[in-house]
């Protein structure tokens, strides 16, 4: 196997990466693809930053291990807290996700933007960061998502509990004049049906997944890593997970049998899920 035609590792602390996969793999159908869900770790949002730093290289590691051309952090939690690390430590190009304040920014009229994002990421500096660049401009409402993520994980993404929760977190958001709510963590992206039954058009609801299969494209061809392959052919994904429990891999499958991008053909690749990762220690 050509460099060109190595895979690129995705990963995330579980289900929420695979709304960035389907994005990369509507853009670049004949690139090889790994995916990672270290759905056994998650929620990354409630753990320490050095456990999220720690997890991170365990998992960047091996996808080098394996020959992986890039690395794409699908995970806004594990770019905020390691892709500094990731970058002074690999060699190959990696590409993160951060919450969409920018794109909000621009496009609310109400000068008010929510901001749905882990525990994790909101205790950030990078987040203080994004949002002081665009303070003058409108005001963020930020909330941490705490207990979405252990549902969508064990196959909720509709129900009572998810309900109770988008409420009690998206209703103050509402109630300050928000018209459009950031979902600054790959996971939320997947309540997007739930969040439309709820509050129908109230919000725009701003994620990046796209922007960063553009951003991948883009750097793919700076390093003259553009596979080669036939292009006629769209490339399988294969996929890994550290699930513990049958729900949760039963909860991928779903998940990953409902994307856009999902194919006959890909989806034999689906049952190859392994409990592939060595535990870092801590
Ligand atoms: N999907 C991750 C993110 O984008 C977070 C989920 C978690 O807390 O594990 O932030």
């Amino acid at each position: 196997m050509t460099t060109h035609d190595a895979p690129i590792g995705v990963f995330d602390s579980g289900l929420g990466g695979l709304s960035v996969l389907d994005a990369m793999r509507a853009r670049l159908p004949n690139e090889s693809m790994i995916y990672i869900a270290d759905s056994g770790h998650a929620p990354y949002g409630e753990k320490t930053d050095a456990f999220i730093r720690q997890r991170s290289k365990a998992i960047a590691d091996w996808f080098v291990a394996r020959g992986a051309k890039m690395l794409v952090v699908a995970c806004n939690t594990a770019t905020t807290h390691a892709i500094r690390h990731l970058r002074d430590t690999l060699s190959i190009p990696i590409v993160g996700v951060e919450p969409g304040i920018k794109p909000a920014a621009l496009a609310t009229a109400s000068g008010v933007v929510g901001v749905l994002v882990t525990a994790a990421t909101l205790r950030s500096e990078r987040l203080k960061t994004l949002i002081a660049e665009h303070e003058t401009r409108c005001r963020f409402v930020c909330q941490a998502g705490h207990g979405l993520v252990e549902q969508i994980e064990n196959g909720h993404l509709n129900g009572a509990v998810i309900d109770d929760l988008l409420v009690r977190y998206l209703t103050p958001m509402a109630q300050a004049g928000a018209d459009a709510v950031i979902l600054g963590s790959t996971h939320f992206a997947l309540l997007v049906p739930a969040i439309r039954r709820l509050f129908g058009n109230r919000f725009m609801l701003i994620e990046t997944g796209t922007a960063v299969a553009r951003r991948v494209d883009t750097l793919l061809v700076e390093h003259g890593l553009i596979a080669r392959a036939n292009p006629e052919i769209r490339k399988d994904v294969e996929f890994f997970s550290s699930a513990q429990s049958v729900e949760q891999r039963e909860a991928l499958l779903a998940v990953v049998g409902g994307l856009a991008t999902s194919d006959a053909r890909s989806s034999v690749s689906y049952v190859e899920i392994a409990h592939a990762l060595t535990e870092p220690q801590y």
